[in-house]
C-alpha cells in the first residue's frame, strides 16, 4: 500500500480504510478458548459475524475445533443481530439469545435485563476493532466480570512509520486538524496508540485538535470512542469535507488552542481526586441517563425546591437568597425536604446559576421583586478584559460543600445533580445586567466584536468546566447545563456563536458522567444540543416530546416536558396532560419525566405531589 498518510499544513489524515484481517498470532483468542473449555466462562457475547469467524480460525490453529464449539454450546450465547447468528449457524450452532434491532450496546444490555442474569458470571466478549467501554461498564454494573477477546482489526499499511508519527504528533497536540474519511481510521489510530502506549495522551491531544468527519458512520464511530466531530459536511463526500473543513477549521483551531492549558490543565485527571462509584449510579434515574430500560419512568422537577413550598419560605425568611446559597447545610436541608415531600427520584443541589459570576468579578444581588441584578455589567468590548479567570476553583467552595452535604444527607439511592448555567445565558446576564426581553446588548456585542465575544465565552466556558468537575469530585452523579436564554438565537447563530463553546465544555466534563443539556425557548435548536454519547437532551414544553425525540435522534436519552403552567390547573387537566407526555414517549427507554421549565411560584404543592405519584403509577412497564 502506497502513501497512506498525507500531511500538509498541520493536517493529519490517518490512513484509508483497509480490508479486515485477523490479528495473528492471537494468544488472547486461544486463552479465551481454554477458559471456555475449562468452565471458567459462563456466557459469551458475540458482537459481529466476521469477528466470530476470525475467532474460530484463530482458535483452530492450536485447539480442536469441535471441542471448542461443544463448550460454546454449553453456555448462553448472546448475538448482536443477524450476522453473528448466521456465522454460528454455519458451524451448526444456534445462539440462545438474539439482540433485536437496532442492536446497539444499549440493546445488548436491555436484552440481558429481560432475559438472563449475569451477576457473578464471567462473560466472554468478542469485540471488534476497539474496546466498547460503555458496554463493558454496563455488564460490570450488572455484576458480571468481563473477559474481552479482540479478534480482528484492520490491516495496517506495510510501513506504519507515518501513521505512528501522526499519532505521536496528535498526542502531543501538534496537529491542528484531523480529517477522517472512514470509521476504520479511528480504530487504526487507537490501535497504533495502544501499541505505543499513548492512548491517554492521544485523547488529551485530540481535545485541542479539530476533528472533521466525512459523514454519519465515521461520526458514530467517533462517538463510540467518546470523541466529537467538530465538522461534518452536509454530504459525505471528500470534496465537501475539504471545503467545509477549509471554511470552518481556522476559527475552530484558534478556539481549541486557546482553551488548551486552561480547561485541560484543570482537567479532573490532574488536579481533582478520582471519582468513587456511588450506589445511586444503579438508580432508575441514572440508568435512564445511560439509555437503559427501567421498571418505570424516573421523575424530578426543575426548581423542585422553591418559593411555591412553605418549608422553603420558612427557611428563606431568615436570610437573603444569596446568603442561603452560601449556607451548605441549609441548602441541603431545603433540597432534602423537597425530595422527601415530593417523592422524586433525583435531587438537584440547591443553588443558582449566577453565583459563579462573583469570582469572575461581577457584583451580584438578588433584588426582591426584580430578580437578579449585576451592578457592573459589561457595557463595551473592552470590559471583557476585566472579566477574571476562575483561577482559584475553591472560590466557589460553598457550592462544592453543598454537593458534599446533600450527598451525605440524602438516601443512598437518590442521585445528586450538580448544575451550571451555560455560557450564553451567563454572558447575557453579565452583559444585560439582569433579565432581558430582547437581548439587544448581548447580540450587539456578539455581532459587533467576534473577538471580545469569543474571549468572554472562553472565560465563561473555562469557569463552567472547572465548576462542574469540582461538583462531580464533591459527589454529584450527573450534571445539568441550563441555557435558559439560548432560545432567542437562530439555529445558525447558535451554531456560530455558542455551539463551539458547548462542545468544548461537554468534552471537558469528567468522562462517564452524564450531562443533561437543557435549553429553552426554541425547539429548532434541539438537534444542536446532542453533545456527545453521554449527553441527555432537556426538552421544554413548546414541542411534543416524541417530535422532539425524533429531531434529537433516539440514541440520546431525553428529559421533559410537561408545561409547568399545567400544574396550576385542575387534577383532571394535570392527569390528562401527564398521560399525553407518557403516551407520546410510549414506554421507550431513556425518558426522564420533568417539567419543560422550572416549577412556577404560584403552584400548589399538592399538585406537584400528585404529578409525581401519577408518573410513578402510570409509567410502570409490565
Ligand atoms: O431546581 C431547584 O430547585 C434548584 C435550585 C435552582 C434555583 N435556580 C433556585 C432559585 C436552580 C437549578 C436555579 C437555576 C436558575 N437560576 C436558572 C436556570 C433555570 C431557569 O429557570 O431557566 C436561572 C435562569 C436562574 C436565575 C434566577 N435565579 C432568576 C431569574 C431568579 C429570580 C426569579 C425566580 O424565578 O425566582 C433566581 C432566584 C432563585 N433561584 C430563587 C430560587 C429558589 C428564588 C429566590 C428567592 O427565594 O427569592
Amino acid at each position: 500500500m502506497a502513501r497512506l498518510i498525507t500531511r500538509h499544513h498541520g493536517i493529519a489524515h490517518v490512513s484509508p480504510s483497509m480490508r479486515e484481517v485477523a490479528i495473528k498470532p492471537n494468544r488472547k483468542a486461544i486463552d479465551f478458548a481454554h477458559r471456555l473449555m475449562t468452565g471458567h466462562i459462563g456466557a459469551v457475547i458475540l458482537l459481529t459475524g466476521v469477528g466470530f469467524r476470525f475467532l474460530l480460525s484463530a482458535v483452530e490453529e492450536s485447539i480442536d475445533r469441535q471441542r471448542f464449539l461443544d463448550a460454546l454450546s454449553d453456555v448462553p450465547t448472546i448475538v448482536r443481530g443477524p450476522k453473528p447468528a448466521a456465522a454460528m449457524k454455519e458451524v451448526g450452532l444456534t445462539p440462545t439469545h438474539k439482540v433485536p434491532e437496532p442492536n446497539t450496546w444499549r440493546d445488548v444490555l436491555q436484552l440481558i435485563d429481560r432475559e438472563l442474569s449475569i451477576s457473578n458470571v464471567n462473560v466472554g466478549l468478542q469485540e471488534y476493532g476497539i474496546s466498547n467501554t460503555s458496554l463493558i461498564a454496563g455488564l460490570e454494573a450488572r455484576g458480571a466480570s468481563v473477559e474481552p477477546v479482540r479478534v480482528y482489526g484492520w490491516e495496517f499499511p506495510e510501513d506504519t512509520s507515518l501513521l505512528e508519527a501522526n499519532v505521536r504528533a496528535l498526542a502531543n497536540g501538534e496537529r491542528d486538524v484531523l480529517m477522517l474519511t472512514s470509521a476504520h481510521q479511528i480504530v487504526n489510530m487507537f490501535r497504533i496508540a495502544e501499541q505505543l502506549n499513548l492512548t491517554d495522551s492521544l485523547r488529551t491531544g485530540l481535545n485541542s485538535t479539530v476533528i472533521a468527519s466525512i459523514g454519519p458512520t465515521t461520526t458514530q464511530m467517533l462517538e463510540e470512542c467518546d470523541l466529537v466531530a467538530d465538522i461534518e459536511p452536509a454530504h459525505p463526500k471528500m470534496g465537501h469535507l475539504v471545503v467545509e473543513a477549509a471554511k470552518r477549521a481556522p476559527a475552530l483551531v484558534k478556539l481549541k488552542k486557546s482553551m488548551r492549558g486552561s480547561i485541560f490543565s484543570m482537567s479532573p485527571h490532574s488536579k481533582i481526586e478520582p471519582r468513587v462509584a456511588h450506589p445511586s449510579e444503579q438508580s432508575i434515574f441514572m440508568r435512564t441517563c445511560r439509555g437503559e430500560s427501567t421498571e418505570r419512568t424516573p421523575i424530578w422537577l426543575m426548581r423542585q425546591a422553591g418559593r411555591y413550598m412553605e418549608e422553603y419560605r420558612t427557611v428563606r425568611a431568615q436570610q437573603s437568597f444569596l446568603d442561603l446559597c452560601k449556607s451548605p447545610k441549609l441548602c441541603s436541608e431545603v433540597m432534602c425536604t423537597a425530595v422527601d415531600r415530593l417523592g422524586v427520584d433525583a435531587a438537584i443541589i440547591f443553588s443558582d446559576i449566577l453565583p459563579i459570576l462573583e469570582p469572575l468579578g461581577f457584583e451580584l444581588e438578588y433584588v426582591r421583586g426584580d430578580g437578579p441584578v449585576i451592578h457592573n455589567p459589561i457595557r463595551e468590548s473592552k470590559d471583557v478584559d476585566r472579566v477574571k479567570d476562575l483561577v482559584d476553583p475553591f472560590s466557589l467552595g460553598f457550592v462544592y460543600d453543598t454537593v458534599r452535604q446533600t450527598r451525605a444527607d440524602l438516601p443512598e439511592g437518590i442521585p445528586v445533580i450538580g448544575f451550571s448555567g451555560s455560557p450564553f445565558t451567563l454572558a447575557s446576564y453579565a452583559i444585560e445586567g439582569g433579565g432581558s426581553r430582547q437581548y439587544a446588548a448581548t447580540k450587539a456585542l456578539m455581532y459587533a466584536d467576534g473577538g471580545a465575544w469569543s474571549t468572554l465565552m472562553q472565560k465563561l466556558s473555562h469557569a463552567v468546566v472547572v465548576y462542574l468537575n469540582q461538583q462531580i469530585a464533591a459527589g454529584a452523579q450527573v450534571v445539568q447545563l441550563f441555557d435558559s436564554w439560548a432560545g432567542c438565537l437562530s439555529p445558525s447563530d447558535y451554531t456560530t456563536y455558542v455551539l463551539p463553546f458547548m462542545r468544548l465544555i461537554i468534552s471537558g466534563i469528567t468522562p462517564g458522567v452524564p450531562v443533561i443539556n437543557f435549553a429553552t425557548g426554541n425547539p429548532e435548536l434541539l438537534p444542536l444540543l446532542i453533545g456527545d454519547s453521554r449527553t441527555v437532551v432537556g426538552v421544554d414544553w413548546r414541542i411534543p416530546i416524541d417530535v422532539a425525540w425524533n429531531r434529537i435522534g433516539h440514541q440520546r436519552p431525553v428529559q421533559g416536558n410537561l408545561d409547568p403552567g399545567v400544574l396550576l390547573g385542575s387534577a383532571e387537566l394535570i392527569a390528562d396532560q401527564t398521560q399525553m407526555v407518557l403516551d407520546a414517549v410510549g414506554g421507550r427507554p431513556g425518558h426522564i419525566f420533568n417539567v419543560g421549565h422550572g416549577v412556577l411560584q404560584q403552584t400548589p404543592v399538592e399538585n406537584v405531589i400528585r404529578l409525581v405519584e401519577l408518573v410513578k403509577e402510570r409509567s410502570v412497564r409490565k
